[in-house]
Order: C-alpha cells, then structure tokens, then sequence
C-alpha cells in the first residue's frame, strides 16, 4: 500500500510516499481502507520538532530520536472497513468509519489497523468522509479544554475564545454553544465570515483592537491558539474564572466519549466540520506546507483514496 513517512525531523519535504506492507489485522482489530485523512498542527510539529525547552528531549523520548518511531504520520482517518479480525464484534466489513490515533500515528496511508476498542467510530450518518476527517483532533481537544475549565458544571457561562479560527478554536466555538455559552471570539478580520458562520456574533478582531484592554469579564478564557499568557488575561478573568491554554505543558487526552459527543453533535445539526482546504495524498508537502503558516481557517484534509 501506498504511505507517506516521515524520513526525519525537518521542513515539509522530509515527508516522502513509499510502498509499505498493508496491515494484516490482528483478532481485535478493523483493517480500515481510509479515504480522508486531516493534516492538523499537531502533524506539523511533529514532523518538525516544533518544541522547545526541555520538552524537546521528552518529545524525542516519547516519538523518537532523531526520526518519529512510528514514521507514517497522520493522526486523523476517515474510511471503509474492508476486514475484520476474528474476535471484532462491534464492526462489520462495508462499515463507515472515523477515528483518532493520537500518539499511534499510521493515519497518511491507505489502510489502518486499529482495535475496535480504539477511538473508532461509525461515522455521522449525513457526513462525507472529508468532512467526517475535519471533525475529531479540533473537536476533541475543545472539548478537553473546555471541560477542564468546567464548562459542563454552569449554563449561560461568559466565555472568551482566543484563536477561534483555527481547528481548535472553531470546535471550540460549537462546544461552547452546545453547553449554553455566551461566546466571545477573537480572531483577525480574515475570519469574521467564518466566525459568523458559527453563530458568532460577539467579535474582538486582534489586528484592529486589543482585546486584553477588552472592557468585560469572563468564566473561563480558552487560548485555541497557544498566543497569550494567563498574566495578560487576568484581568479579563471574573473571581473564580478560569484560564485555560493550549501553549502549556498540559495535552489533552482524546477519549471515546467525546469521539461520541461530537458524532451526536454533528448528527443533530448541532457541529460543522470547517474544511479549509483538501489535498490529495500526492500533495501531501503542500498541505503541510499551508499548515506550517499557522493560518488555515478550520481543517485541512489530505484526500487518500477514492
Ligand atoms: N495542548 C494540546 O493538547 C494541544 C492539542 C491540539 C493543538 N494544540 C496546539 O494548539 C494550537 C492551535 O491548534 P490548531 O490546530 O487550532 O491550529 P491552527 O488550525 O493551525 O490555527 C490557525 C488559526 O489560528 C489563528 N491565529 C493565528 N494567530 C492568531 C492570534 N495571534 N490570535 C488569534 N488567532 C490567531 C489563525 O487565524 P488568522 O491567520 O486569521 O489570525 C488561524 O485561523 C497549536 O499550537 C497546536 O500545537 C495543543
């Protein structure tokens, strides 16, 4: 089968599509043929080694040394189930299908192996497998955040979402929504269509104001984007209010259940799948290429096969 490695930690052209042995699934594994895979942020720093500090030497520990262990990339899948190991009871063969790998990888290929225990999924009933591919690493790291910063707990909370253009950050929005929020977005005027698009109507666009100077309080501030530091957003804080950032040392940790919430979410109307642009797999460089500026708007997704 075809698959995209990472040759070793560097610029997008590290990554190269070779031939590789298709998987033989194992008796508690589904052997997904993907069609839609996304290229996120995490992806990219990855493939780079976009850390800093000390958490270099952890990532090398955790992903490899001086190339990622696992070397094909891709976190995200979309696809069919065209085998099922021998004791797989919730999948059948022709099942439609989305998930997460996280520290797994294997996503940029055209076949996946992954237990049926894994964050594996059927996908939404009126999804595309793109848009099905654009929907878990945003929504699933807005939901850890959000939750962490007890979003569940309260209705009507004052929300601020810093960086809601991005993957993260549009997800976050629909999270929001969906627990009663009242939401507050910041993001540049190339985003204010699709911030609106989601319902927002609050706006403090970064490149015309400052919206640490912002006259209003907060429940919780949510950083989507990792660009601003707890010191700048006390102030923007009401007592007992909450700060929470992607920039920090916390990772969120992807959980079947919000693979579930977000299929429910997106089945009821209630979630959009924000693609900003799709590649073919050929064009694997380019994708990541447009994710390294840091400016896509929502999702990229890397088409794989037909
Ligand atoms: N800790 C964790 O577990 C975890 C998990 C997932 C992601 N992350 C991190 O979270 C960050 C965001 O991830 P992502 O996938 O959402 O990234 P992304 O999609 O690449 O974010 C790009 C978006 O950020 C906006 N943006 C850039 N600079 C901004 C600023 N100063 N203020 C407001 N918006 C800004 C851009 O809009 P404009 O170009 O219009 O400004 C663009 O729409 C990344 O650094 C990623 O590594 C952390």
């Amino acid at each position: 089968m075809k698959a995209v490695i990472c040759t070793k930690y560097g610029p997008p052209e590290v990554l190269h599509i070779v031939d590789v042995e298709k998987p033989v699934p194992k008796d508690k594994e589904i052997l997904v043929r993907i069609v839609a895979a996304s290229v996120n942020s995490g992806d990219v720093r990855v493939r780079g080694l976009v850390v800093t500090g000390f958490m270099k030497i952890i990532f090398r520990f955790v992903i490899g040394f001086s190339k990622p262990r696992r070397p094909i990339l891709g976190t995200v899948f979309s696809g069919v189930v065209e085998q099922i190991g021998s004791g797989v009871t919730q999948f059948n063969a022709g099942d439609e299908v989305f998930g997460i790998t996280g520290f797994k990888f294997g996503t940029y290929a055209e076949y996946i192996a992954v237990n049926e225990k894994s964050n594996v999924l059927l996908k939404p009933v009126n999804t595309s497998f793109e848009e099905a591919a654009a929907i878990p690493f945003g929504g699933q790291t807005a939901i850890y955040f959000l939750e962490k910063a007890g979003i569940k707990q309260k209705a009507n909370l004052n929300v601020l979402i810093i960086g809601a253009t991005g993957s993260v950050g549009s997800a976050a929005i629909q999270v929001a929504q969906h627990y009663s929020a009242n939401i507050t977005a910041v993001c540049s005027s190339s985003g204010v269509e699709i911030a609106r698009s989601l319902g927002v109507t609050n706006l403090i666009l970064y490149d015309k104001e400052d919206f640490t100077k912002y006259p209003m309080k907060f429940d919780i501030v949510f950083d989507a984007v990792g660009k601003t530091t707890k010191k700048q957003c006390l102030h923007l804080l009401n007592q007992g209010g909450v700060f929470k950032s992607v920039a920090g040392l916390e990772y969120a940790s992807e959980t079947k259940e919000q693979l579930v919430l977000l299929k429910e979410l997106f089945e009821k109307g209630d979630y959009k799948a924000v693609i900003d642009k799709t590649f073919s797999m050929n064009e694997v460089v380019a994708a990541h290429r447009y994710v390294d500026t840091g400016r896509k708007k929502g999702n990229v997704v890397l088409k794989i096969t037909e």
